[in-house]
C-alpha cells in the first residue's frame, strides 16, 4: 500500500501536469500600449492573455501594470511548431479563458498570418 505522502506527491504532480496545459484559440493583433504598462510593436514576442485569465491571475491587484502575470513567459505549441512569448497585454475580445492574442511576428512562428485563427493550440507557462 502506498504511503500517504506518496499518494499526496502523486496527486500533486498530476495536478501540476493538468494545470500546466491550456488549450485555446490563437489570433494576432497589432500591439501598442499594453495592459502591463509597456509599449510593444508587431515584431516583439509578446502575448495578450484573455481578460478572464489576466483578471484572475493569482496575486493580481487593481493596477494591471503590476499584475504578476505581466512578463510571464508562455510557450505556445501548434502542429509541431512552438513559440515563446512574454505576457504584455490583456485581451478583452478573447472569448475563451485560454485564448491568446499574439503579436504578428510571434503568430508567424506557428502559422501563416493568412490562417488568422488557430484552433485548440496548447500552451504552458514556462
Ligand atoms: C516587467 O518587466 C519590466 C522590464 O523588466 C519591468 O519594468 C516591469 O516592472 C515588469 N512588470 C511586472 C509586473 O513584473
Amino acid at each position: 500500500m502506498l504511503a500517504r505522502s506518496a499518494v499526496i506527491a502523486l496527486l500533486a504532480s498530476t495536478f501540476t501536469l493538468v494545470k500546466g496545459q491550456n488549450y485555446g484559440d490563437v489570433t494576432y493583433y497589432t500591439p501598442g500600449l499594453g495592459a502591463c504598462g509597456r509599449y510593444n510593436t508587431a515584431t516583439d514576442y509578446i502575448v495578450a492573455v484573455a481578460a478572464q485569465t489576466f483578471d484572475n491571475y493569482p496575486g493580481h491587484g487593481t493596477n494591471p501594470n503590476t499584475n504578476p502575470i505581466c512578463n510571464q513567459s508562455i510557450q505556445v505549441n501548434y502542429q509541431g511548431k512552438s513559440v515563446t512569448v512574454a505576457v504584455a497585454d490583456r485581451c478583452g475580445g478573447c472569448p475563451g479563458a485560454a485564448d491568446l492574442d499574439l503579436s504578428p511576428t510571434a503568430f508567424s512562428q506557428l502559422a501563416d498570418q493568412s490562417v488568422g485563427r488557430l484552433h485548440n493550440a496548447e500552451w504552458n507557462y514556462v
